[in-house]
C-alpha cells in the first residue's frame, strides 16, 4: 500500500474561504490539514504581503498593481467580501502576521515567492530574515516558478526546503533540481506520471503536486505515492485518506 501523503490547503482553504487570508489559513487547522500554501509579493514600501495576483482586482476591492501601494494603503482594502460578503473585513495579510499566527499551531508552511512575473528586489533576503526571526526553519518549504530565485534562496539558506514549481511538463527535471540546489518538485498534477514521481523520489527529492481538486485525482496521486498533495479541498482529501 502507498504511504499516506500530507495534505496542504492551497492559499488556505480556498474552496470555502477567501484565498490567502487569515481566515482561510485558520480554516486549514479546523479541517485537519497538515500545511498551507500561500503566495508572497512586496508592497511599494517593501513589506512582504500575502496575495496571489500581481493586481488587486480579482480578489480584493482594490484596483491596479499590488506593487503601487504601500502596506498602509493595502490594509484599507477588503480581501474577503469579493469571495462572499460574510467575509467582509478580511485584509491582505503580511507574512509577519501569518508567521505570528503560525507560532500557535504546527502547520507546515509552503511559501511561494510570486516573483516569476515581477522580480522583486531582495524578496528572498526578506523572506529568509523573517523565517529566522520566527525560528520557523523546520516548518518552511520555499517554492517558486522562478528557478533562479530558488537557487538564490538555497545559497542564502541551504538548511531550508527549496522546491521548483512547474506549470508545464519539461524534460530533465532531476538535473534542474540539482542545478538549482533544490530538494523538492512541485508540478502541476495534470501531466504528472507515476514514472516521473519515482524518478524524482529515487533521486532523493520530495514531490508535492498542485492543485489537485477532484477526489479521483487525489486518489490517483495517493496511489502514485506522492509526498504531499496541494488542494483547495483539504477537508475532502483528508476524509478520503481516512476512509
Ligand atoms: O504552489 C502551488 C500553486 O499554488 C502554484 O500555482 O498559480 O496557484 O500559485 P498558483
Ligand atoms: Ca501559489
Amino acid at each position: 500500500m502507498a504511504k499516506k501523503p500530507l495534505i496542504f490547503a492551497h492559499r488556505g482553504v480556498k474552496s470555502t474561504h477567501p484565498e490567502n487570508t487569515m481566515i482561510a489559513f485558520k480554516e486549514a487547522v479546523n479541517v485537519g490539514a497538515d500545511g498551507i500554501e500561500l503566495d508572497v509579493q512586496l508592497s511599494k514600501d517593501g513589506e512582504i504581503i500575502v496575495i496571489h495576483d500581481e493586481t488587486l482586482d480579482r480578489t480584493t476591492t482594490g484596483k491596479g498593481a499590488v506593487q503601487d501601494y504601500t502596506l498602509e494603503e493595502l490594509k484599507q482594502i477588503d480581501a474577503g467580501e469579493k469571495f462572499n460578503t460574510v467575509f467582509k473585513g478580511e485584509t491582505i495579510p503580511t507574512l509577519r502576521e501569518v508567521f505570528e499566527w503560525a507560532t500557535t499551531n504546527k502547520l507546515l508552511l509552503n511559501v511561494e515567492l510570486k516573483n516569476d512575473v515581477i522580480h522583486y528586489n531582495e524578496l528572498e533576503e526578506k523572506v529568509i530574515a523573517l523565517i529566522e526571526e520566527f525560528e520557523l526553519h523546520s516548518r518552511i518549504i520555499l517554492s517558486s516558478f522562478n528557478h533562479q530565485s530558488i537557487a538564490k534562496l538555497s545559497t542564502l539558506a541551504p538548511e531550508l526546503e527549496h522546491a521548483l514549481l512547474y506549470e508545464e511538463k519539461e524534460n530533465e527535471i532531476v538535473q534542474n533540481i540539482h542545478q538549482n540546489r533544490a530538494n523538492g518538485f512541485h508540478p502541476n498534477f495534470k501531466w504528472l506520471t507515476e514514472e516521473m514521481i519515482k524518478e524524482v523520489q529515487q533521486a532523493g527529492f520530495i514531490v508535492r503536486p498542485y492543485t489537485v481538486n477532484n477526489m479521483a485525482d487525489v486518489q490517483r496521486m495517493i496511489d502514485y505515492g506522492v509526498d504531499v498533495i496541494i488542494t483547495d479541498y483539504p477537508q475532502q482529501a483528508k476524509a478520503l485518506l481516512e476512509a
